[in-house]
C-alpha cells in the first residue's frame, strides 16, 4: 500500500469535519468530506423531483449522467456552485434518507476507495473505518453528546440559516437513528478505531490530540 489513509468517523455535529481537515492540513493530505458527498446526491435528486425509494433506476442514472466536482468543501453540480445549499439543515436530513440506499452508497464508497488508493488522505464520514476504508492506517471515532453537538451545529450555521435550539438538537436526535439503525453501512465506531470524547476540547485541542496519536502511532 502506497499511501497513508486516516478515516475519521462520527455521529453529526461531532466535530469531524472540521477536525479532519485541521488533522489534514497539519500532514499535508488531501482531506475528503464523505457527507459532502450524500449531501450533493440528495440535493440533486430534490432538485429534479426524483425519490430514491420509488424510482431508483432514473436517480442513479441521472446522478451517473450529471457532473459532480467535489474539490475540498467546494461542490459544483454541472458548473453550478451548491457548496453553501449543501450545508443546510434541510440538505442533510435529506441526505441521511438518501445515504440508506444501497446503490447509493455503492456508488459513493467506489469513488471514496478510488481516491484513498491514490492519495495520502484524512477522510470523515460515519463508515470510513467499518467499511470504506477497513485496512486504514488510523482510525478515530469522534464522539460528543447531543446537547454540545446542537450548539456548535447552531453557530456553525447561524449565518447561513435561522434555526432554533429545540428543532436542531430534534433533528441531530432523528439524523442519528437514521444513521445508527440502517440495514447497510450503519454509523458505528470500527473495532480498532480510538474512540475520542471531545465535549470539553475546543477544535484546536482536537486537531492537536488527534495529530499527537498520529505521531504516536504512525
Ligand atoms: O457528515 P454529514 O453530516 O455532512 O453527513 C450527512 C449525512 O450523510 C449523514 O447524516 C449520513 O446519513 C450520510 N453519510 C453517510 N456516510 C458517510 C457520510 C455521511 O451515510 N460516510
Amino acid at each position: 500500500k502506497k499511501y497513508i489513509n486516516v478515516a475519521i468517523d462520527g455521529p453529526s455535529g461531532s466535530g469531524k469535519s472540521t477536525a479532519a481537515k485541521g488533522l489534514a492540513n497539519k500532514l499535508g493530505f488531501l482531506y475528503i468530506n464523505t457527507g459532502l458527498m450524500y449531501r450533493a446526491y440528495a440535493y440533486f435528486l430534490n432538485e429534479n423531483n426524483l425519490d430514491i425509494n420509488t424510482n431508483e433506476t432514473a436517480c442513479i442514472e441521472a446522478i451517473k449522467n450529471a457532473r459532480f466536482i467535489f474539490n475540498g468543501d467546494d461542490v459544483k453540480i454541472d458548473d453550478q456552485d451548491v457548496s453553501d445549499i449543501l450545508r443546510s439543515n434541510d440538505v442533510a436530513m435529506l441526505a441521511s434518507v438518501v445515504a440508506a440506499n444501497a446503490k447509493i452508497r455503492n456508488l459513493a464508497t467506489n469513488e471514496q476507495r478510488k481516491i484513498a488508493s491514490e492519495n495520502n488522505v484524512v477522510m470523515d464520514g460515519r463508515d470510513i473505518g467499518s467499511i470504506v476504508l477497513v485496512d486504514a492506517d488510523l482510525k478515530f471515532y469522534l464522539n460528543t453528546s447531543i446537547q454540545t453537538r446542537a450548539k456548535r451545529r447552531l453557530a456553525q450555521n447561524k449565518d447561513i440559516e435561522k434555526l432554533d435550539y429545540e428543532s436542531i438538537y430534534n433533528d441531530i436526535k432523528e439524523r442519528d437513528y437514521r444513521d445508527m439503525t440502517r440495514d447497510i453501512a450503519p454509523l458505528k465506531k470500527a473495532i480498532d478505531a480510538i474512540e475520542i470524547f471531545n465535549d470539553n476540547m475546543n477544535l484546536d485541542q482536537c486537531v492537536a490530540h488527534l495529530y499527537e496519536i498520529y505521531l504516536n502511532k504512525i
